[in-house]
């Protein structure tokens, strides 16, 4: 759960005579969704950090596990104290859950004004005005597949961000059979190249210097006939336009990881060495389960094959433990899966059943105990294998591009996504720096900066 603006940060400053808070939870889409809903309202509302301060309260929110959706009812439960002390305070509810649950969420929080989901969240503006008219329980989840994303035409909501997300298409076709996302966030849409690139310029403009792109699933980007660019293609299109920024994209499904865009680490000089392809398991068994379309095999051929074209590679992963039918060999594999790969770093779940998907179906669940001894265990296995990766880093020297500054303190980043943590003033925001990695700690570099 984040605030989109902290007490720190310095917002950009308009003479808008109204606040607006936002809460976001779940992924980078839907911080960059938040981002857009600060930017469609920016003439009217301007941001800040305190919910108590706040005439308009927008939840963007997540419903990929079921704890996500519990967060969000013990902080719909906060807000609805906000509402006896500021009568006129008007709460929202956007994104997954608003989507999944629609108007049962008004029966569920009565405090709420108004709910919408990742497509109607474009049509904020009008639902803000309706209820300054006075209009009551505003409601917005129609997913459409010929939806067109808008192009926002506003600066970004913060000054001095170094790093920024673009959402380069929405939607997932894919039905993995445990995932709710599809349901959510409906059919795939890929947005045209010409307003990707348009962003991307602004975002240069407004100093940003990492840009990664986002979607449920990048590499399948512009596969419908009509759209004619794909993956590598924009990646390339990207490179050659903006050939001083840092490039990422996030999140890819190994099976539509082609050998095209493998290629394109090492030879586009903007494309960073990292990559999160998100496994799920070790066991063929349980990926077929799962409906992943390709088998344990098929996936290590691919890391061979990243880690071929650019050795130094970064790769991470997430995985769910205690999927239905899971058995201590399916297990075991997905163990024997992380000491094959090395990942740097893996994100690790355990199964939490969604309504409506195929596996909340199946048969044969995995018991809450040992879902969770199952999940210690992977977690202290990859806790120990991500430590001997980052130490690859240890007595080398690195570029690092630097991202923010705290008393003397900066937090910086290498091409591979490790953060780096390093002593020098914050005239460094922004730039690029050469500095020795003294030492590897859990999730992070120690460096000094080379003069
Ligand atoms: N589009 C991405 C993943 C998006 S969701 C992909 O295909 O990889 C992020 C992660 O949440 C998934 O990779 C998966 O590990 C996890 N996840 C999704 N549904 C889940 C569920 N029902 N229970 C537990 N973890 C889940
Ligand atoms: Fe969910 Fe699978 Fe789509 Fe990822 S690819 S969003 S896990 S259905
Ligand atoms: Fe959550 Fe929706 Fe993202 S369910 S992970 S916010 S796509």
């Amino acid at each position: 759960m984040k605030s989109l603006v902290r007490e720190n940060d310095e917002i950009l400053v308009n003479s808008a005579p109204k606040r607006l808070h936002i809460i976001t939870f779940g992924c980078q889409m839907n911080e960059y969704d938040s981002q857009r809903m600060a930017q469609m309202l920016m003439d009217s509302y301007r941001l800040t950090p305190f919910p108590e301060e706040a005439d308009l309260i927008i939840v963007n929110t997540c419903s990929i596990r079921e704890k996500a959706e519990h967060k969000l009812y013990s902080l719909l439960g906060r807000l609805k104290g906000l509402k006896r002390t500021n009568p006129s305070l008007k709460i929202g509810v956007a994104g997954c859950v608003a989507q999944q649950l629609g108007k049962d969420l008004f029966e569920r929080a009565p405090q709420v004004d108004f709910v919408m989901g990742p497509q109607g969240l474009y049509d904020l503006k009008r639902i803000v005005r309706c209820l300054e008219k006075g209009e009551e329980r505003l409601l917005k989840t129609e997913l459409n597949e010929d939806f067109d994303i808008p192009y926002i035409d506003v600066p970004l909501p913060r000054r001095g961000d170094v790093r920024a997300f673009v959402t380069i298409m929405q939607g997932c076709d894919n039905f993995c059979t445990y995932c709710i996302v599809p349901f959510v966030r409906g059919r795939e849409i890929s947005r045209p190249v010409d307003d990707i690139l348009r962003e991307i310029g602004s975002l240069v403009d407004q100093g940003v210097k990492d840009v990664t792109l986002l979607g449920q699933n990048v590499n399948s980007y512009g596969k419908k006939p009509s759209e004619g660019v794909d993956c590598p293609g924009l990646l390339k299109e990207i490179d050659r336009a903006f050939p001083g920024i840092r490039l990422r994209f996030t999140t890819s499904h190994p099976k539509d990881l082609s050998d095209r865009l493998i290629e394109c680490f090492g030879r586009l000089g903007t494309l960073c060495e990292h990559l999160h392809l998100p496994v799920q398991s070790g066991s063929d068994r349980i990926l077929k389960r799962m409906n992943r379309r390709y088998s344990r095999a098929e996936y290590l051929q691919k890391v061979e094959k990243l880690r071929s074209a650019c050795p130094d590679m970064t790769i991470t992963t997430d995985l769910i433990v205690g999927f239905p039918g899971e058995t201590e060999e399916d297990f075991s594999q997905t163990m024997s899966l992380l000491e094959k790969v090395r990942f740097d770093q893996a994100f690790a779940f355990k199964f939490s059943e969604r309504p409506g998907t195929a596996a909340a179906r199946f048969p044969e669940k995995v018991a809450e105990d040992v879902k969770s001894r199952r999940l210690t265990k992977l977690l202290e296995l990859q806790n120990q294998i991500g430590l001997e990766q980052y130490r690859r880093f240890e007595g080398r020297v690195c570029q690092v591009l630097v991202e923010s500054s705290s008393r003397e303190k900066l937090t910086a980043r290498t091409r591979e996504n490790h953060v780096v943590n390093l002593e020098g003033g914050s005239n460094l925001v922004g730039r690029l720096i050469n500095v020795y990695i003294e030492r590897a700690c859990h999730h992070s570099l120690v460096g000094r900066i080379l003069h």
